[in-house]
């Protein structure tokens, strides 16, 4: 509750505006607790060891069209395509139970593949493209469902590992015999192309981000046999890495492909090894359970079950249940619609815009998906551009602004001129969006309401920091001035990214625009789609930058890296310049030595600590403006079995991931005829679309 202090009941009775008293400057107020919503999934909370283990089975089984592929000698027997111990799924952890074949999830998504060099930085499209395709040494997605006590990364294809003595070395045990999706066997060599010729390559920026520093400076890699690997690290026991090891940063890539299209191996360039496996390149070697087979650009992507697939349920049955995955090229928006109505399997409800139409047309009995509330994990906040070393745009304008995102004044002001009631509003009413500050999310487990810095709203005080950064309208227009020694004290406009695949992103930018206008400030708003829009964040092209957050502000342990400028490239807002390093702000520079440790910590509590100083030098300093945080739904079709209550769309990573799509099926008397590629496995590398498949 709050208490009226003697000052505001002395204005109160004065009659007297608060705003009008704070006019001095922004100070920080009371943050209102987030309304009540209650996510509607019940999760049951288990240990690792209960969803999954690694064995050998007495019997392995398999679809049949893929025994009868077998027979015709067109496939190596199933025993061989396993490895020694497959990793199994317990079937105590799956709600229905072991599944049967067939079927297909029909995905939407808004996204385009690039291409399908994910190592070199490629996108596959999104929507869980990607999940499907790569698998990585750990797995957080499913952790969603794991118990505090025993919260530590899936082991996947990394199936075990052991830390020395000391702490300092971590070595890991890969699943042993398993084999890339054309029969190549995966190795530590794979895992060791990746390292030392992608993330150690700095040329190379693989798509996620993952760089040297994403497992603490100065960590080293080695192989010790096919099948072992060892980290060095220079901290004792830094156990968060295990988390930078699952999706995206550490999904290693098929060697015996990347590595003679790589610059060290070839006359190529960096961009030609980059682009060396266009959208047109088929059945490019996966670990996931499913395969690209064909791409009609601004139609499909279709992909095929994976016969090498190394997951298995306690039956025996190779994994994935589904043959198939589709995902239509349409919009974002397209698949909210196309899921409620049930021309679409799944969607990750989080265009805030489409909540009311969706929930009113789901809560029907006879609707033919299931759509289901989780925590307020999906947010919002604006990123200020602080480069001052020539990263980005280096014309006056751009570098005048860049200036004034490095003053406090000037970022105070920012957060002041916030409506953040209005902003969430804007995207939906009713008790769905909160007020968030910045910094970790309210309501998450690292959150600390008392670490919180919040500033409210309150125009007159966000005007009194613009002055005190040294804006004034010299020529009455409307609009600040820059000072006359700054891009010849012309009018300060700003020019706001925001990604124009998404309405929510869309309409915060629009209410930036409108709030910055109140305080005499020129808010340009520069809407750029997928691809582009990531290039400009990548490149620095941007003032502003209205971004939906990653998973480092709700679970702090996942994305880590993202926290704080690190490294050299693992802030996009902050990048190094020409001479290799980030011109960090002091306030900047205690966030990244309170994340590096941070990422060396062992104990729970120090990891607590750490995270609330985070939060107070995050906060307190307007590191970035935070905007809203709701709650988003998952609308999964009713005809899927095996989708575990509860899941979220998006916390240690998407829905995509959290389901556990590899053994989510379809039951028989449920089963439709989708599939667009029946009996058919995935072709040789490199196959035309639609073409080379084996049947
Ligand atoms: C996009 C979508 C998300 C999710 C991810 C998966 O970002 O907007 O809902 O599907 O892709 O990578
Ligand atoms: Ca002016």
């Amino acid at each position: 509750m709050k208490t009226i202090t003697g000052l505001m009941a002395a204005m109160l009775a004065l009659g007297v505006s608060a705003s009008a008293a704070l006019a001095d400057g922004a100070a920080p107020g009371q943050l209102p607790d987030p309304p009540k919503f209650d996510a509607q999934g019940k999760v049951t909370l288990v240990g690792v060891g209960d969803i999954l283990t690694y064995g050998a089975l007495p019997a392995y089984n398999e679809p049949d069209f893929v025994k009868a592929l077998e027979k015709a000698g067109k496939l190596p027997a199933l025993k061989d395509r396993l490895p020694k111990e497959p990793m199994i799924y317990k079937t105590g952890n799956m709600k229905d139970g072991i599944g049967v074949y067939g079927d297909v999830m029909r995905h939407v998504i808004g996204g385009r593949p690039e291409g399908w060099n994910y190592w070199a930085g490629q996108s596959q499209g999104w929507g869980g493209i990607d999940i499907g395709l790569q698998e990585c040494l750990t797995r957080t997605g499913p952790l969603f469902q794991v118990k505090a006590e025993e919260l530590q990364p899936l082991p996947n294809l990394a199936k075990s590992w052991d830390w020395s003595a000391d702490g300092k070395q971590l070595t890991m045990h890969l699943i042993e015999g398993a084999k890339w999706s054309d029969g190549e066997p995966f190795s530590a060599d794979d895992v060791m192309f990746y390292w030392e010729k992608n993330v150690l390559d700095t040329n190379v920026h693989p798509l996620n981000g993952a760089n040297p520093g994403t497992f603490g400076e100065g960590t080293t890699l080695e192989k010790v046999d096919a099948n072992t690997i060892k980290w060095t690290f220079k901290n004792a026991f830094p156990t968060q890495v295990l988390y930078a090891m699952a999706y995206g940063t550490f999904c290693p890539g098929p060697a015996h492909i990347l590595a003679p299209q790589h610059p060290a191996n070839s006359k190529n360039t960096y961009d030609q090894y980059k682009n060396a496996f266009p959208p047109s390149y088929m059945a490019m070697p996966t670990m996931g359970g499913w395969v690209v087979v064909d791409h009609k650009p601004d139609n499909i992507v279709v992909l095929r079950r994976n016969p090498y697939y190394w997951k298995v349920d306690e039956k025996g049955n190779q994994l994935p249940y589904l043959n198939e995955l589709q995902y239509r090229l349409s919009t974002w928006a397209d698949r909210d619609v196309q899921a409620v109505a049930g021309t679409g399997d799944f969607s990750n409800l989080e265009q805030a815009e489409n909540y009311v139409e969706s929930l009113k047309k789901s809560a029907d009995a006879a609707a033919p998906a299931r759509l289901e509330f989780g925590q307020r994990t999906i947010g919002y906040a604006l990123q200020f551009n602080y480069s001052a070393n020539g990263w980005g745009d280096t014309d006056d304008r751009s570098v005048g602004v860049h200036k004034l995102n490095r003053d406090l004044h000037f970022r105070k002001a920012v957060t002041s001129m916030l409506d953040r009631q209005r902003l969430g509003e804007s995207l939906v009413k009713g008790p769905f969006t909160a007020i968030y500050p910045g910094g970790i999310y309210p309501g998450t487990s690292f959150y600390d309401k008392a670490s919180t810095v919040y500033y409210p709203y309150n125009v007159e005080a966000a005007k009194a920091e613009l002055a005190a950064a040294g804006l004034k309208d010299t020529d009455g227009d409307g609009i600040l001035n820059f000072p006359k020694d700054v891009n010849g004290g012309k009018n300060v406009e700003i020019t706001v990214l925001g990604n124009a695949d998404y309405q929510s992103d869309k309409s915060l930018v629009e209410g930036i625009v409108a709030m910055g206008e109140k305080v005499g400030l020129k808010v340009i708003p520069k809407l750029l789609s997928g691809k582009d829009h990531d290039a400009a964040r990548d490149a620095g092209k941007f003032d502003w930058s209205v971004l939906r957050q990653g998973s480092e502000v709700i679970t702090a342990v996942q994305n880590t890296d993202h926290l704080a400028p690190i490294g050299p490239n693992t802030t996009d807002f902050h990048k190094a310049g020409a001479d290799g390093k980030v011109d960090l702000m002091d306030f900047e520079q205690q966030l990244v030595d309170t994340v590096n440790k941070f990422i060396g910590a062992k104990e729970a509590k120090d990891r607590i600590e750490l995270m609330k100083q985070f939060q107070k030098t995050a906060t307190e300093n307007v590191y970035t403006a935070g905007l809203t945080v709701y709650p988003g739904a998952l609308i999964i079709n009713k005809r899927f079995s095996n989708v575990a209550p509860g899941a979220p769309i998006f916390m240690y990573n998407w829905a995509e991931d959290n389901i556990i799509r590899e053994r989510v099926y379809v039951a028989a008397d449920k089963q439709q005829k989708y599939e667009l590629f029946p009996d058919t496995l995935p072709g040789k590398p490199g196959s035309a679309p639609g073409e080379g498949l084996v049947k």
